[in-house]
């Protein structure tokens, strides 16, 4: 049996890159997936038709994950389809990228409002259902740029560290009721949020050698999501980086 039969997970900010990866990678271990996204429909509709023909079962829904009544309604709509939530990788993130001098207040808060409080907004929507279920995986992304810091990134890897100390806290609240809840911290991944920055500065500073790709990622919060494997872990960054950073 697939590792995620009769799960409900949520993906935000599903219709490309690393959210898509998860999305497909979850409904392969036989999740029911809601494909989150933020405009048009259409990169998701594409997300759920290839779920479809892999016979599994997700839904496209649009809300942006910045706004408190939005989130809500799409956890509505989640659990009077399928009654439950079981995962939720939030994964809906934006850059908006300048030197702390040139950054205005607009650029600093777009980036917080996605990037942290929609983080805390979907966990608060989602903890209800999975605290009376007495289960669920919690799946953050965080960035290396939150534990390491970047040039030209003062908003991003505020927000980023924001989420690993919200995941370490939420980790702890909710321990008792068997959720947990964790962070995925990626190095430099090749999606449309890094497409034109690959340098040979930059690959100097990962081991590896390469950007890594959106599965490469998926497949640690796949981990995350499965049992027995993500079962007795909570509160943990898990970086996957090519080992840029290493504790
Ligand atoms: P991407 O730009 O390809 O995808 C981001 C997704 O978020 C898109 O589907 C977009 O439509 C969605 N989104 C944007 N605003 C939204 C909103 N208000 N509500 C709902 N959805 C919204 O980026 P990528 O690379 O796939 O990033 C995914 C996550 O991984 C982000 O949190 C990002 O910060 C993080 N990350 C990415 C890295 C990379 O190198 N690509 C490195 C470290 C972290």
């Amino acid at each position: 049996m697939n590792s995620l039969q009769d799960k409900v997970a949520i993906v935000t900010g599903a219709s490309r890159g690393i959210g898509r990866a998860t999305a497909l990678a979850l409904a392969s271990e036989g999740a029911k997936v809601a494909v989150n996204y933020a405009n048009s429909s259409g990169a998701a509709d594409a997300v759920v038709a290839e779920i479809a023909d892999q016979g599994g079962e997700a839904l496209a829904l649009q809300a942006n994950v910045a706004e408190a009544d939005q989130v809500d309604a799409l956890f509505k709509t989640v659990l009077d389809k399928w009654g439950r939530a079981d995962v939720l990788v939030n994964n809906a993130g934006i850059t908006r990228d300048t030197l702390l001098l040139r950054m205005k207040p607009e650029d600093w808060q777009a980036v917080i409002n996605l990037n942290l409080t929609g983080v805390y907004l979907c966990t608060r929507a989602v903890s209800k259902v999975m605290l009376k279920q007495r289960s669920g995986r919690i799946i953050n992304i965080a960035s290396v740029a939150g534990q390491m810091g970047n040039p030209g990134q003062a908003n991003y890897s505020a927000a980023k560290a924001g989420v690993i100390g919200f995941t370490k806290t939420v980790a702890k609240e909710m321990a008792s009721r068997g959720v947990t809840v964790n962070a995925v911290a990626p190095g430099f991944i090749a999606t449309d949020m890094t497409e034109g920055l690959e340098s040979e500065e930059i690959l100097k500073f990962i081991p590896l050698g390469r950007y890594g790709q959106p599965e490469e990622v998926a497949g640690m919060i796949q981990f995350l999501a499965a049992d027995p494997a993500g079962a007795y872990i909570t509160g943990q960054v898990f970086n996957v980086d090519g080992g840029m950073v290493m504790a």
